[in-house]
């Protein structure tokens, strides 16, 4: 089934200069990229994006990580595209994750790890228009 996922590369990817060769990966992966832009999220905006995990210890430090420059946000479009784009950033502790994938190759750690993908179909559902109402 073709579906939708939500991917954002991260403010530290971004201003370490690797979005073009994410972007690329993502291409080359087959993925077609729906929707694409770049914002600079408010505290309020990243607060409500990670809402899931505001009593978690590591929230704040997430919010301050999502907000301390801008994002590159992407509506990516394929068949099992949230598996799979999930399979292709690789765990989320950058340490952890498989060789060959995005946050192998370009994480720092588990709170600079590159990228976000949806994890599942209803968090697409809420991610895809949480950035682009239209879509
Ligand atoms: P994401 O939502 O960004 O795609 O990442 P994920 O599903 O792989 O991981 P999740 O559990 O949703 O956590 C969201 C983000 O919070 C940071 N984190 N820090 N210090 C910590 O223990 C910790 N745990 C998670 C990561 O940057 C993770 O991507
Ligand atoms: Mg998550």
């Amino acid at each position: 089934m073709v579906e939708r996922t939500l991917a954002i590369i991260k403010p530290d990817a971004v201003a370490l200069g690797q979005s073009g060769m994410i972007i690329s990966i993502i291409e080359l992966n087959k993925f077609s990229i729906a929707g694409m832009k770049k914002v600079h999220l408010s505290k309020t905006e990243a607060e409500k994006f990670y809402a899931v995990h505001k009593e978690r210890p590591f929230y704040g430090e997430l919010v301050e990580s999502m907000t301390k420059g801008p994002v590159i946000v992407m509506v990516l479009e394929k068949e099992n595209a949230i598996k799979d784009w999930r399979d292709l950033m690789g765990a989320t502790n950058p340490t952890a994750a498989a060789i060959g994938t995005i946050r192998k190759m370009f994480g720092i750690s588990i709170g600079s790890n590159t990228t976000h993908g949806s994890d599942a179909p209803e968090t697409a559902r809420v991610e895809v228009p949480f950035f682009f109402p239209n879509m």
